[in-house]
């Protein structure tokens, strides 16, 4: 959410800063702008829109500085214009600050900031910090940055400059990620390793509560109150590959298309068939914990908590441990019962969502196992957690999370696996889903294979406003991914149940033509899907079915069929994912929407 690159060095900074917010833009995309250095003066340039708004009006203004801000913006407080774009500037013009996350309090700072004289052009909270700044500044701008932070409630990642300090950048976080590149003569500061790939792969990860003050030559990490922290070199590891299209259309078509390769990586190295285990070398320090679980509460948002859901069935059902699923943003508030022997587990694929984190913080501090099942490493939620599985799938760029989903899946099936070896699962039962599983980034590969046809039924389906997803058992909550992720990228309204509920209202809302996609593949609910798929067609709905090879029936009963090879009930979610992630695709290309950038919504939603 909101994306920063700052940069001190020797190079022009412009185009350095453009090319770093770029590879933010899927953070947030509704505004951008940069600020830098130029012959002593602050120089600024900002409009709204998307980053390629901000390419055309940019010229010499800030074309020849060497430090320098930049940032995409996620509008919180104030519309997505050119004047509650970052960098904000203080009212004296000579220090500029971007700013990602939110300033509580930042409407009684400004009455009190307006009442010292102080000036505001926007309607953000982050100009009542950068004013803030400059009205405790008296010469020492990490002295002014400082004093100021102190003021603030609420969370920030922040980089600040100003033409009174020419090479110098400060920036710090709380609850807001920033990590400091470390090149050769030059620096980088920004919320995502995204950014600072291209320069360096060398990078200090700031906690919160950490500031930074970086130059060109130089960097040092301090804390609020001016004591310096000595910071371990990092290696940052992933690649400019990566993150770039590969000679595909869309993030998500390429990181749909990953998932073989992606999954293979999560499950590398934790598979011993032979003993029929799961490997967690991220779980060590907490076995003897683990061994006395008695509740397991699974904490997360969006498709992260779809993959929570298939966690539920596949922790009772493997391992026999009572599961819950929460809303982290719910848990968080509701005062959550721990008793001893209650593990919470926090799902996130970016590791940075404000929800779960905090949901994470109450349960450990209610006395709570924490582990965490996060794709980004170094991450706040897994560095906060006790212990726990990083699903190391790769950077995901897409806003629409797709082989995050996957490798979720995966890591849960060898959590449960893992904990139920240690209960009643035996060993052929968990020998014959190992085996199994091994063989998905095979399968999964076969079930690419369907786009086309998937593409051609999607847009005979462009004019359908309004459609359902229906599963039962392990595959309800693929029903409920499904509908999300035609929502999110298509703009079509659509609902994900339990097949057995539609008949207790949404039944009402079938009409001639109204698609429905059933996921019907074989299991122990079959039949009472082809039951639910009769009602539906006997009102004149559409059907289009999510079905298993060698299914000779379902033809018979659907518009429109998607084959995915057979497997163990408890592993289907897996490649059941799959066509319905290529279905809410080809919508939304059909209906020529923004893939990698939905409107209104952002990757990595760091603000409650
Ligand atoms: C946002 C994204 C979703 C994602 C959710 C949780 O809403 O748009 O795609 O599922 O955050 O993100 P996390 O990084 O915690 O998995």
């Amino acid at each position: 959410m909101c994306g920063i690159v700052a940069y001190a060095g020797h190079k022009p900074s412009q185009r350095i800063l453009v090319e770093g917010i770029k590879r933010l833009e899927y953070r947030g995309y509704d505004s951008a702008g940069l600020a830098v250095i130029q012959d002593g003066k602050l120089a600024l340039q900002r409009a709204a829109g998307r980053i390629s708004s901000l390419e055309e009006i940019l010229d010499e203004t800030t074309a020849g500085g060497t430090v320098g801000i930049a940032h995409t913006r996620w509008a919180t407080h104030g519309a997505p214009t050119t004047s509650n774009a970052h960098p904000h500037l203080d009212d004296t013009g000579r220090i500029a600050l971007v700013h990602n996350g939110i300033i509580e309090n930042y409407a009684a700072l400004k009455t009190w900031l307006q009442s010292q004289g102080k000036h505001f052009s926007s309607q953000t909270d982050s100009e009542v910090l950068v004013n803030l700044i400059s009205f405790l500044y008296h010469g020492n701008l990490v002295d002014a940055v400082q004093k100021a932070l102190k003021e603030v409630e609420g969370t920030y990642g922040i980089a600040v400059i100003s033409s009174h300090h020419p090479d110098t950048i400060v920036a710090a976080r709380k609850g807001s990620p920033l990590l400091v590149g470390v090149g050769e003569n030059e620096h980088i500061v920004a919320s995502d390793a995204a950014a600072i790939v291209e320069h360096t792969t060398q990078a200090v990860y700031l906690e919160d509560g950490e500031m930074v003050v970086i130059t060109p030559d130089a960097f040092r990490t301090l804390t609020l109150d001016n004591i310096t922290v000595d910071k371990e070199l990092e290696n940052i590891e992933f690649s400019l590959q990566q993150i770039e299209l590969g000679g595909y259309d869309h993030f998500m078509l390429k990181e749909i298309f990953e998932q073989p390769t992606s999954l293979e990586n999560t499950l590398r190295g934790r598979i011993d068939l032979q003993a029929g285990r799961a490997i967690l070398g991220g779980l060590e320090n907490v076995k003897e914990q683990l061994a006395q679980v008695k509740r397991i509460i699974i904490i997360a948002c969006g498709t992260a908590w779809h993959a929570g859901l298939v966690g539920e069935f596949l922790l009772e059902e493997l391992a026999r441990i009572p599961t819950e699923v929460e809303y982290a943003s719910e848990f968080r508030y509701r005062n959550p019962i721990i008793e001893p022997g209650t593990v919470v587990i926090a799902i996130s694929q970016s590791g940075e969502t404000a929800d779960t984190l905090a949901a994470l913080s109450e349960a450990k501090d209610r006395g709570a196992l924490a582990l965490g099942v996060v794709n980004v490493v170094g991450s706040t939620i897994a560095r906060e957690a006790d212990a726990g599985i990083y699903l190391h799938c790769g950077p995901e760029i897409g806003v629409a999370s797709t082989k995050a989903f996957t490798s979720q899946l995966a890591v849960l099936t060898l959590l449960a696996i893992y904990l139920g070896r240690r209960r009643s699962l035996d060993q052929d039962q968990a020998q014959r889903l190992l085996q199994s599983l091994t063989e998905m980034p095979a399968r999964i590969k076969n079930v690419l294979c369907l786009s086309d046809q998937i593409r051609k039924v999607a847009e005979s389906c462009l004019g359908c406003d309004n459609w359902l997803f229906l599963g039962r058992g392990y595959n309800y909550p693929l029903a409920l991914e499904g509908a999300l992720k035609l929502k999110e990228i298509s703009y079509i309204h659509a609902e994900g149940l339990p097949a057995a509920e539609m008949k207790h209202g949404p039944i009402a809302l079938i009409n001639k033509g109204m698609p429905t996609v059933f996921i019907a593949s074989s299991g122990s609910q079959y039949e009472k899907v082809i039951s639910n798929i009769e009602e539906v067609r006997a009102r004149g709905g559409m059907v289009l079915a999510v079905a298993t090879e060698n299914d000779t029936r379902i033809q018979r009963h659907a518009e429109a069929v998607f084959t995915i090879p057979d497997v163990p009930e408890p592993l289907s979610p897996l490649l059941v994912a799959v066509p319905l992630q290529l279905l809410a695709y080809h919508c939304a290309v059909g209906r020529g929407c923004a893939v990698d950038k939905p409107r209104n919504l952002a990757k990595s939603v760091t603000v409650e």
